[in-house]
């Protein structure tokens, strides 16, 4: 478990080596107020400020004074970089470089990640030590439940079964005290069909895990995550080349963990329920079979045309649950299509709502917190994509075309008395390192997400 407090630490009495950020244009000035042997290596090691380089600078004992960072600007997130360069120790920001980097900390953090579960040895980060205009509990909260997200997410299926994934709620739900009930076995089979038919060919139990936090009189805000632990694609089987990444199919799962850790640490004023359908789309003589049809909670009924378009199902019923006690906001987020992915590519997931006030809130706010997101419509003719004529809709549409809306119409289906409703389809994965971004699981949305919700419900 990683823990930010051990990365960034509290503004105080460290002994910390300073960072110096300059400019290609700031640098000879900085330059000429360097103590002559300083400027000297400066120059022997042929260095200009430009963005992305750095200078250790030694002192007259050979040991590291300072380090002159390279940069063009920006919200600090590129300095993350620091943190995979610099030796061991502590080091601080000069604060004259603060105010226009207000993600510097949080870039660190989310840089000093690692998933060493596996690994003889854990790779070793350098320090921070917090900029004074910085929140600190903040900044830790957002980078924990980022990093718990991704350990879920790239913990392999080998480890991580629909039990797991219980005891990762569990572990989120008991330190706030909420209420967690699971749903399994004849009373899945019953109350969830849908849930219950897509993990019966799996030896590990399928399951609704279902907390909830908060006053009953507060407004009531519902996360629903898709959980699949493992999708195969179920008989309609995946290529290779499909399955390869399919750990990360329980990626809606992890982010609503997320989002709920920092709403209960946050104590913000709302009736937290967590839903979470957790299955594994596995291959047996049970497994549910194309032409199949499914009765759901919700009564309607659903043609399988595609075993592979398994989410939507254990999502429906999650859905229809979450729906009956009409809550304020309703908020689903699943590893929903390879379409979504088509469409805007891996590190912008694309969102729905028909909620005005809701989008326009929430593009500023991923904006703000640099964690993307894109509006995609619901787009009403596209209903007839997934007819059945045999039942009331088709998990999969005869077409490919617009995959990521069809599903998000689908899932729609099952939701009429939330007062906002809003589907997020998230990759859940970066497979190219970025600043503040290393490859493998990753969280999406759910900072955005959590300021959205800081706002509009205020203490
Ligand atoms: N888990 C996948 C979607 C997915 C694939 C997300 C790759 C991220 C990366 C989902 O269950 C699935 O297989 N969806 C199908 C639906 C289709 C059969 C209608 C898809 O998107 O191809
Ligand atoms: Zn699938
Ligand atoms: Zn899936």
């Amino acid at each position: 478990m990683i823990d930010a407090r051990k990365i960034l630490l509290r503004s105080g009495s460290h002994k910390a080596v300073q960072m110096r950020v300059v400019t290609a244009a700031t640098w000879p000035k900085t330059l000429s107020q360097l103590p002559q042997a300083a400027q000297k290596w400066a120059e022997a090691q042929n260095f200009t400020g430009a963005a992305g380089s750095c200078l250790q600078v030694p002192n007259g004992e050979g040991a590291l004074a300072e380090v002159i960072v390279g940069s063009n600007g920006g919200d600090g997130f590129k300095l993350a970089w620091l943190c995979r360069q610099l030796p061991p120790g502590i080091y601080a920001f000069q604060a004259a470089n603060s105010e226009s980097s207000r993600f510097a900390e949080l870039a660190w953090c989310l840089e000093a990640y690692g998933f060493d579960r596996y690994k003889a040895q854990a790779k070793k980060f350098p320090r921070l030590v917090c900029g004074n205009h910085v929140d600190y509990e903040a900044v830790v909260r957002l980078a924990n439940a980022t990093c718990m997200v991704r350990d879920l997410i790239n913990t392999p299926s080998n480890d991580f079964g629909p039990a797991e994934l219980e005891t990762a709620a569990r572990k989120v739900a008991s330190p706030h005290k909420a209420k967690l009930t699971v749903t399994s076995g004849e009373a899945l089979k019953r109350g969830f069909p849908m849930i219950h038919d897509v993990g019966k060919a799996s030896s590990r139990q399928p399951r609704l895990i279902d907390f909830t936090w908060g006053s009953t009189r507060a407004p009531k805000v519902t996360l629903v995550g898709k959980g699949v632990c493992f999708d195969t694609g179920g008989l309609d089987i995946k290529p290779a080349s499909g399955m390869a990444l399919m750990k990360k199919d329980m990626g809606g799962a992890a982010n609503v963990l997320g989002l709920a850790q920092m709403i209960m640490d946050a104590k913000l004023p709302v009736r937290l329920r967590i839903l979470i359908p957790a299955v594994e789309n596995a291959i047996n003589g049970e497994a549910f079979r194309p032409g199949d049809i499914l009765k759901s909670r919700k009564g309607l009924t659903v043609e399988i045309g595609n075993t592979d378009a398994e989410g939507r199902l254990i999502l429906g019923d999650a859905l229809a649950l979450a729906d009956e006690e009409a809550p304020d906001l309703l908020i689903d987020m699943a590893t929903l299509t390879g379409s979504a992915r088509v469409a805007l590519g891996p590190d912008l997931p694309p969102f729905y709502t028909n909620d005005e006030r809701l989008a326009a809130d929430l593009t500023r706010h991923a904006a703000e917190q640099r964690d993307h997101l894109w509006r995609m419509p619901l787009w009403e003719p596209y209903n007839t994509l997934f007819e059945s004529s045999v039942a009331d809709m088709n998990n999969s549409a005869d077409s490919s075309f617009a995959g990521s809306i069809t599903a998000a119409l689908f899932l729609r289906r099952f939701v009429e008395k939330a007062k906002s409703y809003l589907h997020l389809d998230i990759y859940g994965w970066t497979p190219t390192a970025k600043p503040g971004f290393p490859k493998g699981g990753e969280a999406q949305g759910i900072r955005a997400l959590f300021s959205l919700i800081s706002e509009r419900y205020k203490k």
